[in-house]
């Protein structure tokens, strides 16, 4: 059995997160603050609680952010290296990246946007004795047709890619965890973007690799979407997403330390509120996130919403599924509806828009 301190986790984070602008025009989406701590907080605890020390994180976008806030990573009880693409490199491109940083034969690779639970340690032994050259973490969702569909024999040897097939065969779907026998990640080319969903994985099969697939049941949420970031965000607070990074009760909200929440407010649905936000009476907050030093006033109301640093939301106005930039400052009685998304800093006056993609 493999001994996860002689595996390294790779990390990808260069992407741009375009699907959560305007929220990752000032920061990188794996550092998006859920329940209280940046997002990769989350999967390094999880990496370390493993038994793995060596990380590798390939960086591109926002380079600079993931080191100023985890150093060395000694803090976490990891020792983490960072590789920069000047360029990024694609999913595929990245991996191939890092190659020369690793320092033993089986690398954990890691998409840094999923909230997840698999045991990493059964995911290695899989690999191990299936002997297989690559296991992809699998899950089964309920519509596949927006992931890649990973169809596997009755051994678990995996026998297509199916990139957001219409038709997918089966449900089950990568989840964007893999284990790499080393010696694969030196033979991916280098210097050029490609892609590990679209061009790895089906190159692997195409060459007579052996590529497997390990499917589990645990909890597992892409955070890519702001729909999706809503809803990992109140597992975690609720703690139907596990994290060894949060310790303490978990209840229908978590408040952080300086934010004023006034009588009559209501916190429902996993609502996070960050530090320094002010909270007014009798807003309701359902699943809501709300990033540090938010305004909320009197008798708004914002429902599976992500609220960005600084903004403001006024008296009695209500968004619900929506998005509202850092600095944002939305006018009383405004109404943001359905996938709504405010630019940083834009300013709505009092009564100023009614928004829903409703009929
Ligand atoms: P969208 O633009 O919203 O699709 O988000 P994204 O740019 O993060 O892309 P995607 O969700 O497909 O990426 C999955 C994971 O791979 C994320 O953790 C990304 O940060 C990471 N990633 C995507 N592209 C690159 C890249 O070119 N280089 C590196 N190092 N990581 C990448």
């Amino acid at each position: 059995m493999t001994n996860p301190a002689e595996v390294d986790a790779v990390i990808l984070v260069g992407g741009q997160g375009t699907r959560l602008r305007p929220l990752t025009l000032s920061a990188p989406k794996p550092m998006l603050p859920t329940a209280g701590l940046p997002f990769l907080t989350h999967l390094l605890s999880r990496i370390a609680a493993a038994g793995v020390t060596h990380v590798v994180m390939g960086t591109s976008y926002k380079a600079e952010v993931f080191e100023s806030e985890f150093g060395d990573g000694s803090k976490l009880g990891l020792q983490i290296d960072y590789v920069t693409e000047t360029d990024a490199l694609g999913t595929g491109g990245a991996i191939a990246n890092v190659a020369g940083h690793l320092r033993h034969d089986t690398a954990l690779v890691f998409n840094g946007d999923v909230l997840s639970g698999a045991d990493l340690g059964a995911l290695l032994d899989s690999h191990d004795n299936h002997q297989a050259d690559v296991t992809l973490h699998l899950v089964r969702v309920g519509d596949p047709r927006a992931f890649g569909c990973v169809p596997t024999d009755p051994d678990g040897v995996v026998t297509a890619f199916l990139e957001k097939t219409q038709d997918p065969p089966t449900d089950q779907i990568n989840a964007g965890c893999y284990v790499f026998k080393r010696d694969v990640i030196d033979r991916i080319p280098k210097g050029r973007a490609l892609s590990v969903e679209r061009e790895v994985f089906p190159g692997l099969l195409a060459d007579g690799h052996r590529v497997c697939g390990y499917v589990d049941a645990s909890y597992w949420r892409d955070m890519g979407t702001p729909e999706d970031f809503v809803r990992g965000s109140a597992d975690l607070v609720r703690g139907i997403a596990p994290s060894p990074a949060l310790h303490g009760q978990r209840g229908e909200s978590l408040v952080h330390d300086g934010a004023g929440v006034a009588p009559g407010a209501l916190l429902i649905g996993g609502t996070v509120v960050g530090r320094g936000a002010e909270i007014g009476a009798g807003a309701r907050l359902d699943g809501a996130v709300i990033f540090d030093g938010v305004r909320v006033e009197a008798g708004a109301v914002i429902e599976r919403s992500i609220i960005g640093f600084g903004a403001r939301i006024g008296p009695r106005a209500l968004i619900r599924d929506g998005v509202i930039g850092d600095g944002a400052d939305i006018g009383a009685r405004c109404e943001l509806l359905r996938g709504a998304r405010v630019w940083p800093g834009v300013s709505i006056p009092d009564g100023g828009l009614r928004f829903s993609t409703d009929v």
